[in-house]
């Protein structure tokens, strides 16, 4: 069994565990920034390969989009030597073809947080600028999609623009108009600061955004509630233990010949040699 655990996936609403694969034991690091949303769980795929499985928003979700360590959350896989997270997160839809059920791999982010979430490892003596420019590590999303469009078919999108807003309220229409104005696609709370703190800590990040309702723009239907979101979480949750399932022996093998510098390049974008 290989002891390396190259490949970190964080876990959104609904979606608290991987039971599908087989536990091995729970960890819980003391980072510089203190302890993850709850013990993350290594477990290991048919082939013996160990991934680790962090839930964002803790033991019985907890944890406030706000408030999730996320620098503890990065630093933590981190510390374990992963060098790929693969981050779910349940989304809001800002389009019409965008139906709840539906997986998505962004490309752009849109910061709508308000300041009050620590979102940078370097705010102490070291100053440091990472570029942002692509938020997600364009060589992950674009090896998931394939592999995630291989297990969901048509489900599957890509090439989105994600707002992420601050929360814990959902937005009101005009908010969510505007947001369509600007090119938004989707809506979460939960993305920033996790893929800025992933970027400066060098490790390769894409999300899975897994729609569960329209949000608040459709003139003719009411907004969003949260007992319309729990409707698709389940569902949604399953299906990405699924893809979880078919897609991670394969990241583990591709990533794994990257950070040796073979072929795949999983990881060259932001592989690098930062400690924790
Ligand atoms: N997460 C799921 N649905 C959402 C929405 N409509 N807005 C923000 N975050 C969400």
């Amino acid at each position: 069994m290989s002891e390396k655990v190259l490949i970190g996936v964080i876990g959104g609403s609904g979606l608290y565990h991987l039971d599908n694969l087989t536990f091995v034991k729970h960890v819980n690091p003391e980072t510089p920034w203190g302890y993850p949303s709850a013990p993350i769980t290594i477990a290991s795929l048919p082939s013996g390969t160990l991934i680790a499985f962090l839930s964002r928003h803790g033991v019985g979700h907890s944890i406030t989009p706000s408030h999730v360590p996320a620098r503890a959350n990065i630093a933590a896989l981190k510390s374990l030597g992963v060098l790929a997270i693969l981050a779910f997160s349940a989304v809001g839809s800002l389009r019409e073809d965008i139906p709840p059920g539906t997986f998505v791999l962004p490309s752009q982010i849109i910061d709508r947080t308000k300041g009050i979430r620590p979102s940078t490892f370097f705010d102490g003596s070291v100053v440091a600028h990472a570029a942002f420019g692509d938020p997600f590590s364009l060589k992950l999303t674009a090896f998931l999609e394939e592999r995630v469009r291989g297990v969901l078919g048509e489900r599957v999108q890509g090439g989105k623009t994600i707002v992420c807003m601050e929360g814990p309220q959902f937005s009101t229409r005009a908010e969510s108009l505007m947001y369509r104005m600007w090119g938004g696609d989707l809506i979460n709370m939960s993305v920033l600061p996790e893929a800025k703190l992933a970027r400066e800590a060098e490790i390769s990040y894409a999300l899975i955004a897994t729609a569960t309702d329209y949000d608040s723009w459709r003139p003719h239907e009411g907004a969003v509630t949260t007992a319309e979101v729990f409707k698709t979480l389940k569902g949604n949750a399953d299906d990405a233990r699924l893809v979880c399932e078919k897609v991670l022996e394969e990241l583990h093998l591709a990533v794994s010949s990257a950070g040796e510098g073979a072929t795949a390049e999983i990881v060259s974008e932001e592989a690098g040699s930062m400690k924790f």
